[in-house]
């Protein structure tokens, strides 16, 4: 079955010049893939296609069977969900806790606090990172804070992050 494919995208930004041109691909269910190019080639570009961080300029991407392009603004977090992605810039929130870093995708996706807060040691735990709940991500190290940025995706996909 075929998870991502894309139909002769092409990504124009306002005012730049062409990120990606006439771009095919497919990947299968469960199909492992490396994107590889020069910093500037259009890979960033490609994955934020793949959220709806970004549309395409011409042509059509399909994620587990949606035309992306058909998708509306109410879906697009349910899309996200499915989307588990770990970011160059973490996109951590310095205003809380690493604990509710973690717990908010979470909270958004209707779990009770008990549940959350199990789930959120259960990753933190698997990157391990127990015990620095209370820590503002501000205080842990550049490798901690990635770390922090990818627990939510150990397990159940939860989206977290996504689209910040
Ligand atoms: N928001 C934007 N507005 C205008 N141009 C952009 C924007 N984002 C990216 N670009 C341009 O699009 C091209 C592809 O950028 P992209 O971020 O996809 O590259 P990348 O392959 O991820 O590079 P790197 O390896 O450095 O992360 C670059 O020329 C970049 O300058
Ligand atoms: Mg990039």
């Amino acid at each position: 079955m075929t998870m991502v494919q894309f139909d002769r995208v092409g990504k124009r930004y306002p005012g730049g010049k062409e990120a990606l041109s006439g771009i095919s691909f497919e990947l299968a269910r469960g199909e492992f893939a490396f994107l590889t190019g020069h910093s500037g080639a259009g890979k960033s570009t490609l994955l934020k296609l793949m959220m709806l961080m970004e549309r395409p300029s011409r042509g059509q991407v399909f994620v587990d069977g949606q035309n992306l392009g058909r998708l509306r603004p109410g879906q697009i977090p349910y899309l996200r969900r499915k989307v588990g992605v770990v970011f160059q810039n973490h996109q951590l929130l310095f205003d809380r806790s690493v604990y509710d870093n973690v717990a908010l995708p979470l909270q958004i996706a209707g779990y009770t606090p008990a549940e959350a807060g199990r789930r959120v040691r259960a990753a933190l735990d698997s990157v391990g990172l127990l015990g620095m709940e209370k820590r503002n991500p501000i205080e842990l190290s550049g490798g901690e804070q990635q770390r922090v940025g990818i627990a939510p995706c150990g397990g159940e996909q939860t989206g977290a992050a996504a689209g910040r």
